[in-house]
């Protein structure tokens, strides 16, 4: 698999909380004995207000899962009152600003203040139990508060990326019917302002269900006022009291849902419950990053994503951590800066994606080396397959040869991590992510549907249920149904590939759909499609994705003008521009080639596996190309490729 040596458990982490022994025995009676083990997991790592009558229940011939049910407690009360005996005075989240300046020390105790307020000014304006709050936010302390201020009051939020257009915001707002919006007048990222308000404002316009959006002065920038709906975030919960009684919550009632792409349609709402999610993110905190008391965590994701609402808010805090929010670019002021922050705060664990680690790597080793990094202990990697390369610059250069790296596949239907080392149990081999986690069942398929024994390459899936399973997909089952329960009978189908070797590690080697991963984000080249067919000139578009040195994968269109239209630039551009309004920045297509005529079949379906192997300029393994309705056009696309 990798030509690259295994680097076995280090003597750093021959304390650690799990050993080689006890994870074998762990995860042999996570499977033998479900009920038990989780029950006692579930006690052990959760405060509940009243136990669960039954541990789990799931059918996936209909999707259907529930953890712990008739379990009562509250995620807010998990992630902060229940550490407040030991802990009111340490610190709860390091915020660092965009600005290297700027920085700020929230304890729990403030937290828990400023999460009674902000739930008590949501509590004014009607929100209860059940109602959704989106959230489209900065990455500032507030956005964790607002989402647990929901959790605290039995709302659902739902967090949408503030890199997303106002379009794709109002698209997910109407999806969740969400009521509230919680935002800022402007973010900051890079030393540029981002309009948030404005953005939010856009999409209002087409959202009369929302009766309030809260607005956090982060910039003080210009922002236009819709009286009434607009409430500034400081002035409502100025007034409000720093004390909330927490709503009691079944474990199987929702958390939050969060949107995520797949490879037909719009982006699916993803709905993750309280039990089972808090369970997998807690544990997997705890053992993933073998977290010590008083460390420093750094998760460099934004919480628009799983990733942060995982492994910046709910997993740490749950487990009464220390939290670093980062507001800005690993590549601001200078590609320095995470070493910088890494010494400033004596960050421990650092968390990242292989798409920074690349794009740090490019710039070579000195903004790594002029910093000290003594405090690290441990780093991590996620969202994308990371190239044995790269594992091996973070390991020596970032890591010092002295840190183990976990490698966690995951997903957000997932809501935790599911295979990844454990770093006093796993020996590490570059670019796999190596084993299970407690409870989870992996298999391999043929494309037959039957299982791979021993070594092999296959169709990732999933046996058995996992606490933090997706629950449904908001507003339509079916959609669960019909993407992960249908394709083989009695698996969770992940949608990716993978490879098992003689030692039983798996090497994810990426989506197997029409789904892209371009720089940790997931997007389908449905969605892209989409866009660049709502413009007038065009008549046809194919998106396939291709291997690109710090993104991972890249975005390679294929678009075909309406007859009579001269390809140029300035329409190229127009279509850059039009993703990035229909989606946003992170969906501007890498490279635009017009292409008279698509590879379609005699039935008209395109033919994307060739148009993948142009992109990837694989041109010699075109693959029968016998069944194209016209041959000619693959010639046509290969002359005209665009490098
Ligand atoms: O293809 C896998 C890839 O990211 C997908 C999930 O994307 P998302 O739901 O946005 O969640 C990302 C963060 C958990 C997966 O289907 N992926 C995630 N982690 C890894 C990975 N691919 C390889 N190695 C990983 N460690």
């Amino acid at each position: 698999m990798s030509e690259f040596p295994v680097h076995p458990v280090p003597a750093s982490f021959s304390d650690a909380h799990i050993d080689k022994a006890r994870y074998q025995a762990m995860y042999q009676r996570s499977i033998a004995e479900p009920d038990a083990f989780w029950g006692e997991m579930a006690e052990e790592h959760l405060s509940w207000d009243a136990l669960w009558h039954t541990v789990r229940a799931f059918d996936f011939s209909n999707g259907e899962a529930a953890w712990f049910s008739g379990g009562i407690l509250n995620a807010s009360v998990n992630c902060i009152d229940r550490h407040l005996p030991a802990r009111a005075d340490q610190t709860a989240f390091i915020w660092e600003g965009d600005d290297p300046n700027d920085s700020a020390h929230i304890s729990y105790a403030q937290l828990k203040t400023e999460v009674c307020k902000l739930a008590n000014a949501l509590r004014s304006r009607g929100v209860k139990k059940g109602d959704r709050v989106c959230i489209y936010m900065p990455m500032v302390p507030e956005a964790a508060y607002a989402m647990l201020a929901c959790a605290r009051i039995g709302a659902i939020h739902s967090v949408v990326f503030g890199g997303f257009s106002p379009e794709a915001l109002k698209d997910r707002i109407l999806d969740s019917d969400c009521q509230t919006v919680i935002t800022a007048d402007e973010g900051v990222r890079g030393g540029k302002p981002i309009p948030l308000k404005a953005n939010t404002d856009k999409a209002l316009a087409a959202c009369p269900g929302v009766h309030t959006c809260l607005v956090v002065k982060r910039t003080g920038g210009q922002i236009d006022w819709h009286s009434g709906r607009d409430q500034w975030y400081h002035e409502l919960t100025g007034v409000a009291a720093g004390d909330c009684e927490p709503e009691p919550m079944d474990a199987e009632d929702p958390l939050f849902i969060l949107y995520t792409s797949g490879s037909t349609g719009k982006p699916k709402g993803v709905l993750h419950t309280t039990g089972g999610y808090l369970l997998q993110a807690t544990m997997t905190f705890k053992y993933t990053f073998d977290y010590r008391n008083n460390e420093v965590f750094w998760c460099t994701a934004d919480v628009g994503w799983v990733t942060g609402h995982t492994y910046i808010v709910y997993g740490p805090l749950s487990n009464g951590a220390t939290s670093l929010m980062f507001e800005g670019v690993p590549t601001y002021p200078d590609a320095g800066r995470c070493w910088e922050v890494v010494d400033k705060h004596q960050v421990a664990t650092f968390y990242t994606a292989p798409t920074a680690i690349r794009a740090l790597h490019a710039v070579g080793d000195e903004p790594v080396t002029r910093s000290s990094r003594a405090s690290l202990r441990l780093l991590g990697s996620v969202g994308e397959p990371i190239n044995p390369e790269a594992w091996e610059w973070y390991y020596r250069v970032v890591g010092d040869s002295r840190c183990p790296i976990v490698d966690t596949w995951w997903q957000t239907e997932t809501g935790g991590q599911m295979i990844t080392p454990l770093p006093g149990a796993t020996d590490l081999k570059p670019g796999s992510a190596t084993l299970p986690f407690f409870g989870v069942e992996l298999a391999l398929l043929n494309e037959d549907g039957s299982e791979i024994e021993g070594p092999g390459a296959g169709y990732l899936v999933i046996k058995s249920s996992w606490p933090s399973q997706i629950r449904t997909v908001y507003g339509d089952h079916q959609r669960l149904i019909d993407t992960y329960f249908s394709h083989y009978d009695g698996y969770y189908f992940t949608g990716d590939g993978a490879t098992r070797d003689e030692d039983g590690y798996y090497w994810i080697t990426g989506r197997v759909d029409d789904v892209l991963n371009v720089s940790g984000h997931r997007m389908g080249t449905a969605e892209v499609e989409s866009a660049l067919v709502l413009h007038d000139d065009i008549a046809e578009a194919a998106v396939v994705g291709y291997p690109h040195d710090i993104k991972g994968q890249g975005i390679y269109a294929y678009v075909t003008p309406m007859a009579g239209v001269t390809p140029s630039d300035s329409l190229r551009d127009e279509l850059v521009q039009l993703c990035v309004a229909e989606i946003g920045p992170i969906a501007k297509p890498d490279v635009i080639q017009w292409a008279p005529g698509l590879p379609k079949t005699r039935s008209g379906k395109i033919m994307r596996r060739i148009l993948r192997k142009i992109a990837e300029n694989e041109l010699e393994n075109l693959g029968d190309t016998s069944t194209l309705a016209d041959p000619g056009v693959v010639q046509d696309l290969i002359d005209n490729r665009s490098s």
